[in-house]
């Protein structure tokens, strides 16, 4: 099974940049920039990452984030996961980042994208892996922020395929945002949005309808509503689920309870991603092979998360077919051994 997971082509589609950020190179980027962090050694860094929920993963998270402060930290950020897409056999992703991160810091919003954007770039060329940037607004933040760094990303506009929102989820609903995302929709950026992490299902409905988004991130709540499963089940909703973040923010107990593997078999599209891979434990790999080991499953129905992926991707329809002819002749390859 490790085996076949290894070597399944792979497609991110819910990954915050700012969550790549391994304690190696926080060290170094603390170190290069004088700025100083709650940490004495990497092994501190590594027992300070026990989270109870999602906000004491936030407020450690944030902290994190302020080591970066060029465009060479973004860039170099950027370029180390898009190297962890390489040995994962991941091929296309579709990247989150949070602009609020840093410009309430004082970081200049052409530095972060510009840094972001040229290492996406590189690795067209040199490690022949695709992407899209998404970028998300912080939902504790107000609806005036959010309005302020859509105006900063409309120069940009051809860098970044859609807008989302993430960060603290109860008490934010999407309803909060739904202005906001009537001007992205009107600029032409697609959506997308966080709902059914640690919120109710009622937040993915509304995301679906007040926010028109293409694609849910995380959405396993939406077991709760019976009628919206039917919904999503109907219209091909995409679920971005993240089955190694949900252990670790404990939005299920064990992998064994995890429902990831349950709303696959009713028919829904769902897909496995890392979230914030630097602090949950895994990059897809180890995704991947987590929820295998927990569940028993078929390397037919492990591939299906990867032809899921595909159909919920931002990419063109000529693109699509690219990526399922590498998967399909990978997989019967695959499947030829197996036999
Ligand atoms: N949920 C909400 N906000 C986030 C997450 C998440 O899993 N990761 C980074 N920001
Ligand atoms: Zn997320």
């Amino acid at each position: 099974m490790r085996d076949f997971i290894q070597a399944l082509p792979k497609i991110e589609l819910h990954l915050h940049i700012e969550g790549t950020l391994e304690p190696e190179l926080l060290f170094e980027l603390a170190r290069r920039n004088n700025v100083s962090i709650p940490f004495e050694s990497e092994a501190e860094v590594g027992e300070a990452y026990e989270f109870t929920d999602l906000q004491s993963f936030l407020d450690i998270y944030y902290q994190g984030a302020n080591v970066l402060i060029h465009e060479q930290d973004f860039f170099d950020l950027t370029w180390a996961y898009l190297l962890r897409c390489q040995q994962d056999n991941v091929v296309h992703t579709e990247i989150f980042f949070d602009p609020q991160t840093h410009t309430e810091r004082g970081i200049e919003f052409d530095t972060i994208i510009n840094g972001i954007h040229r290492a996406l770039a590189q690795a067209e060329v040199d490690l022949q892996i695709t992407s899209r940037l998404i970028m998300c607004f912080l939902r504790h933040l107000d609806e005036a922020a959010a309005f302020t760094t859509l105006e900063q990303a409309l120069p940009h506009r051809d860098k970044i395929i859609a807008v989302g929102l993430d960060s603290s989820e109860k008490g934010n609903p999407p309803e909060k945002f739904q202005r906001v995302f009537e001007g992205a929709l009107a600029e032409g950026f697609l959506t997308v949005a966080h709902a059914g992490e640690e919120g109710p299902a009622s937040y993915i409905s509304n995301s679906l309808s007040l926010l028109k988004v293409s694609r849910i991130d995380h959405g396993v709540r939406c077991v709760e509503d019976p009628a919206l499963v039917e919904r999503l089940i109907a219209d091909r909703v995409p679920l971005t689920v993240c089955p190694l973040s949900n252990i670790k923010l404990r939005v299920f107990d064990s992998m064994a309870q995890h429902n990831i593997v349950e709303l696959l078999r009713k028919g829904l599209c769902v897909t496995i991603n890392s979230d914030d891979p630097a602090y949950f434990g895994g990059y897809m790999n180890d995704n991947f092979l987590a929820v295998a080991a927990a569940h028993s499953m078929n390397p037919r129905e492990i591939a299906q998360f990867t032809f899921n992926a595909i159909e919920a991707s931002f990419t063109s329809t000529h693109e699509k077919q690219r990526l399922e002819a590498i998967v399909n002749d990978e997989l019967s390859l695959l499947l030829r051994q197996a036999d």
